[in-house]
């Protein structure tokens, strides 16, 4: 991204002085494994990129807030004197999900423009969203002077997106946009909040994304589902135990009880959430003892949960996956995110990476008539000021 000319853009648009120009960066992130534990209070090993989305901001003295993309067609101007609603399905309810968050916890909000540019591809799973929400909650802090912390910011910027803009999301993607670190990945206790950077030591290795392009319809809805199908287990597990969310159970202990849950659905949630914790507590110790194949037979194994048992993949993402299994050189490869379209994630060796973009782009195509993107990734820094 060219910070000069996306500042250059911003006075074209504003007019006005370049000093009280400031530009804040919140990345977009990719989950190694697992996926859907985060609501379940379980744990998830994401990384933040180094694509994200940018803002130039300058505060005004007026109360109104002036909203730009580089990426979507809608502006607004919005007053922060009226209660702010939801815009059907548009990029403005991040941004304005988060100013209203501010406004319930009586947080000062300055009149600012605002214009976003971002370099992570939309709808692909890869966190778009959060990096809006957290590089908004970021600036005004800043700008503001505000001192809220960290946690303060991800656990503004996901309620952002839980009630204004309706999506039940855990707190994944908003912390590893916060606090994700160059070469590391964030090995993350949903629960507590206690984590760890684990250095990301890949040898000869690389992260390879790979985007389905899919669009991925009624995903909201169905995130949804799975949330309340897992709060149903919960609720029937303690009939005979005390928990307060699947991640409370063990794999052993999850067996033990299973047979509670006689919803064979509602069994297959649980079942996946349980063994994906585990997974998760696994792939950190391969990758902390650099075990980088039973890391990737780890990915390969969540894979297949989340396309059986929790039921979020789709056959897009199956595609990938199975495509990825056929080249040498490929320890893992995974769906990532939310599912039902998006991207996988995929641990390839350096020397295969354009065969693997060959034979995987080629069949992928034949399968589905679309046409794949692959992104090395680059793990970068969390939310920052730049300028
Ligand atoms: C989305 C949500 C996250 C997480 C993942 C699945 O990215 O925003 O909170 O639940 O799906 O792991």
């Amino acid at each position: 991204m060219n910070i000069q000319s996306l500042v250059e853009e911003f006075i074209k648009i504003n007019d006005g002085d370049v000093e009280d120009i400031q530009v804040f960066f919140a990345p977009g992130r990719v989950n190694l494994i697992g996926e859907h534990t985060d609501y379940n209070g379980g744990f998830v090993l994401p990384c933040s990129l180094q694509v994200g989305t940018y803002l130039v901001v300058r505060p005004t003295i007026e109360t109104m807030l002036k909203f730009k993309s580089m990426n979507f067609p809608m502006t607004a101007e919005v007053c922060q004197n009226q209660a702010a609603q939801p815009i059907g399905n548009e990029w403005i309810n991040y941004p304005l999900g988060v100013v209203n968050e501010f406004h319930n916890r009586k947080l000062p909000v300055p009149g600012m423009e605002l214009l976003y540019a971002g370099d992570i591809p939309n709808g692909a799973g890869l966190s778009s969203s959060a990096s809006i929400e957290v590089v908004t909650a970021y600036a005004i802090n800043s700008l503001m002077q505000l001192g809220l912390t960290n946690f303060e910011i991800i656990k503004i910027s996901q309620l952002a997106e839980n009630e204004f803009v309706g999506m039940q999301c855990g707190i994944m993607d908003q912390f590893a946009v916060t606090m994700g670190k160059k070469d590391h990945v964030v090995f993350l206790d949903c629960e507590t909040l206690d984590y760890e950077l684990v250095p990301l030591q890949l040898g000869d290795y690389k992260i390879v994304i790979s985007n389905t392009n899919k669009k991925r319809a009624l995903a909201d809805s169905k995130y949804n589902e799975r949330r309340s199908q897992c709060e149903k287990a919960v609720e029937i597990l303690n009939e005979e135990m005390n928990i307060n969310n699947l991640s409370d159970l063990g794999v052993d202990s999850f067996n033990k009880y299973k047979t509670k849950i006689t919803d064979p659905v509602i069994r297959k949630r649980a079942k996946h959430v349980v063994n994906e914790n585990q997974r998760v507590v696994d792939a950190v110790k391969a990758l902390k003892k650099g075990e980088l194949e039973t890391f990737g037979r780890l990915m390969f194994e969540s894979h297949e949960s989340l396309k059986n048992d929790y039921e979020v993949s789709c056959e897009e993402l199956d595609i990938l996956v199975e495509e990825a299994k056929k080249v040498e050189g490929v320890l893992g490869s995974r769906m990532t995110g939310g599912g039902f379209g998006g991207c996988t994630v995929s641990l390839v060796h350096k020397h295969q990476i354009d065969e693997y973009k060959k034979n995987v782009g080629e069949n992928y195509i034949h399968y589905t008539g679309l046409i794949p993107e692959f992104y090395i990734a680059e793990i970068g820094d969390g939310v920052k000021r730049i300028l």
